[in-house]
């Protein structure tokens, strides 16, 4: 920790802010059930001296500076010791220009933070670093998640690099290969529940209980703490200067959360002058807090959430109340896609080169409905953050480009930017005929 620097567990509820330590094993304010926030006091360094400090790391070979999340530690200073640290050498995602996507969002000019670049192919990795570090500086031996599949990957990578023992509960059927195959080459214990993700984590929450495993869902602060660098690198890589616009997609809304909490820390720091607004996308079939946004009152659970990003098939976010907190206070937003929007949107993210998985993709087929409704204006500073790798889910690539691609009930998805193979015979006669 930097000296000096008190951090501490802070109820977010604003009618109860109970306070406990950092070390307290918890998820939930145990007065009011509230979700719970690290908190930090005392000295901090200057932006300034902030600012020289995290670009000087980038010149050091030391695993904490290389660490793209490490590398920002005071922004984060919950540790008392660096020797927990877990790091994989994560973050360090490319911000990336794409002018065929800007035109098909309606933009002049478009940038992706890919998050699909790090160690595990997903932005799990940034909030995970820190929630596995904290595991092992609270002594804890197993560790456990209920995931849609990146979590599960991701935590799998962590508890093995650390050394710890890794429970994973899944969704039965509705995880790509592609993640499940990450959990079990890591080495995890993988059990595919009977269940949808929003059952099989009240589920978890029991037995975490129970048998004294350390939960490493979203709502444990820490892994919020970790994806807070997500925004921190970003704003780096733009010299501090922030976009108009921060466009993702919601599932159970820990990053949105995240995102929130690192734009008002960094702007209460000094280290941006502006605060960017946050535009939230949901599929269609799981937009409980759509619904939230523009009717108001209390989340109103979807309890069948369906789509084919099953990335973001979560009914009963449990981050909600940060989240509209963060969404509302940066003047932002939230939209809802269809199966066929982010079918290809996907496609058109492909051809910038670097693709991404579905839940990615939400990204820009909202931002395309957004600036359709003048909501974001053509000429706007947009970053939007694809979460997740184009290889997490092969299965939904292939069968859109094929034109198999159907939605949860049963209707066709278009393969409007469709790409198929063509089986030829081993005759370059033939084949220079087809290529004429
Ligand atoms: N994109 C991808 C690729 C994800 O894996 C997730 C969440 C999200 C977006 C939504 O993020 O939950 O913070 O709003 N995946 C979780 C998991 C739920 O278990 O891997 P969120």
């Amino acid at each position: 920790m930097s000296s000096g620097v008190h951090a501490e567990l802070v109820c977010f509820s604003a009618s109860c802010r109970e306070r406990f330590p950092i070390t307290a094993v918890l998820y939930n304010c145990p007065k009011c059930g509230g979700l719970l926030e690290a908190r930090y006091s005392g000295p901090r360094p200057s932006a300034a001296e902030l600012r020289d400090v995290f670009r000087q790391r980038r010149l050091s070979n030391l695993p904490l500076d290389s660490s793209g999340v490490w590398r920002y530690r005071e922004l984060f200073p919950f540790l008392d010791d660096n020797a927990h640290v877990v790091t994989l050498r994560e973050g360090n995602t490319p911000l990336l220009d794409a002018p065929i996507a800007a035109q098909y969002g309606g933009l002049d000019h478009l940038t992706f933070k890919h998050q699909g670049f790090n160690p595990t192919g997903s932005f799990k990795d940034n909030g995970m670093t820190c929630g596995a570090s904290q595991a092992r500086r609270l002594g804890m031996k197993r560790v456990a998640c209920v995931s849609t599949g990146n979590t599960s990957a991701s935590m799998a990578a962590y508890a093995a690099a650390a050394g710890l023992e890794a429970l994973i509960f899944l969704p039965h059927g509705n995880i790509s290969f592609g993640k499940l195959a990450q959990a079990l080459e890591y080495g995890a214990r993988t059990l595919e529940v009977e269940a949808n993700f929003d059952q099989i984590l009240a589920l978890v929450r029991v037995l975490a209980e129970r048998l004294g495993i350390y939960l490493l869902n979203s709502m444990n602060p820490f892994r919020v703490e970790g994806q807070k660098s997500i925004i921190f690198e970003m704003l780096d890589q733009r010299d501090w200067n922030p976009p108009d616009w921060i466009v993702l997609p919601g599932g159970n809304l820990g990053n949105t959360s995240a995102f929130g909490k690192a734009l008002r820390e960094a702007h209460q720091l000094g280290l941006i002058q502006k605060m960017p607004r946050l535009a939230v996308i949901q599929a269609e079939g799981a937009a409980p807090f759509y619904e939230l946004f523009h009717q108001g009152g209390e989340l109103h659970a979807v309890t069948h959430p369906e789509t084919l990003a099953t990335a973001i098939r979560i009914g009963d976010p449990v981050s909600w109340p940060k989240a509209l907190n963060e969404v509302c206070s940066s003047r932002g937003t939230v939209e809802k896609v269809t199966e066929q929007e982010i079918a290809d949107a996907k496609a058109m993210i492909g051809r910038a080169g670097f693709g991404c998985e579905p839940a990615s993709a939400a990204t820009l087929a909202g931002i395309r409905k957004l600036t359709s409704a003048g909501a974001i204006a053509k000429n706007a500073d947009v970053v939007a953050v694809l979460t997740g790798n184009l290889l997490k889910d092969p299965d939904y690539i292939y069968k859109y480009h094929t034109g198999k691609l159907e939605t949860p009930n049963g209707s066709k998805i278009r393969a409007t930017f469709g790409n198929q193979s063509t089986v030829v015979p081993n005759d370059p006669d033939r084949i220079a005929a087809l290529l004429a």
